[in-house]
């Protein structure tokens, strides 16, 4: 399939993997890359530069396929040396970023120049087209069922990608509550150039999670999220689990009173227990309600190409076959 985001990026498939903590790490983004879609590693997941530097490596080793990195920026007191991640990547020769969290203008100008494309996520309209005033080369746009952070704004998809598409004249990919051919396709409908995936991606065989972070995913259904710290204005959505259900009759309790500080056990260091020792009730970790539509564990190849292939008989057969009045 040939879209602007397949050009843009230099790939066959529309379809990426949006960077996650403790998650995509070189192993997914590589298999992700070399089943024909873009792969990104998480920056930040990297405790220093010199580590991103090592994690670029070892994905290189793994795929000569184009590869992203993930920089997430973030609402922290101490900021993480973007600076020097970002010599990183370009040392690195990565020629993708993907940012996320605040505005990444600061930083443009350097990427720019190193010929990096940027692909901004943000989850509202207004923030889609700043990114693009600002010179961004894509964004990827994260509706409400979004796993992780959706912003403050509550718009689902089905009416954020036609209003992005109304504003936008740069590429965007649909990110948010897609698992399968159904998401690409009705994406690529609503006038979307392919799609981002999180949840759907940990729930697979090359993901560097422990066995019983998938096993969560599959077991899930689509009731099973939560939303977490929307009195802090960082709301995110998360799997419910006994800290969840603690944190939010904490907020409850506390209602305008809450502080960070009083949910520091529930979501401060929590992810590395998660995710690599399966700790399950550990903490809040990221989980879109596509969790619902997730039954397997495939490769990211079976998985990408299950996707492509079905997305090719649901236009030829079915959209086509609605039309065709003979
Ligand atoms: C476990 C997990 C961790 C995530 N970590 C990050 C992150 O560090 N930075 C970021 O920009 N997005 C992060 N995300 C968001 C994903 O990149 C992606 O935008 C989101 O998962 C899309 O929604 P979906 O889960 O419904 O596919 C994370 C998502 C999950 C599920």
């Amino acid at each position: 399939m040939k879209t602007r985001i397949t050009e843009l990026f230099n790939i066959q498939h529309p379809i990426i993997q949006g960077g996650m903590h403790y998650v995509a790490f070189a192993e997914l983004a590589s298999a992700v890359s070399n089943a024909g879609g873009l792969g990104i590693i998480t920056g930040l997941t990297q405790k220093t530069p010199e580590d991103l530097s090592q994690e670029i490596a070892r994905c290189r080793e793994m795929t000569d396929k184009p590869f992203g990195v993930n920089l997430t920026f973030l609402p922290t007191v101490t900021s993480p040396d973007y600076p020097g991640y970002i010599k990183a990547i370009i040392k690195g020769n990565v020629k993708i970023v993907e940012t996320a969290g605040r505005n990444p203008q600061a930083y443009l100008p350097v990427m720019k120049d190193a010929g990096i494309k940027v692909i901004h996520k943000c989850t509202s309209v207004r923030h889609a087209q700043k990114a693009e005033s600002i010179g961004c080369d894509a964004v990827s746009v994260d509706g409400f069922e979004c796993g992780g952070h959706p912003g403050e704004d509550d718009i689902p998809n089905m009416i954020l990608l036609p209003r992005a598409a109304e504003e936008l004249k740069i590429p965007f990919v649909a990110s948010g509550g897609m698992a399968d051919a159904r998401s690409l396709v009705a994406s690529l409908a609503l006038g979307a150039e392919g799609i981002n995936m999180g949840t759907r991606f940990i729930a697979t065989k090359e993901a560097p999670v422990h066995e019983n972070v998938k096993q969560a995913i599959v077991s899930a259904t689509e009731l099973d999220t939560r939303l977490i710290m929307r009195p802090l204005q960082n709301t995110e959505r998360v799997l419910r689990n006994i800290a969840v259900d603690r944190l939010l009759e904490k907020e409850s309790s506390l209602g305008k009173d809450l502080k960070f500080e009083d949910i520091i056990e529930e979501v401060a260091g929590v992810y590395p227990k998660i995710m690599m020792e399966g700790a399950m009730d550990a903490g809040a970790w990221s989980c879109g309600m596509v969790a619902g539509l997730i039954h397997d564990i495939p490769t990211c190849e079976t998985l990408i190409n299950r996707i492509m292939s079905e997305a090719e008989m649901l236009i030829r057969n079915r959209l086509a076959g609605m039309i065709n009045l003979n």
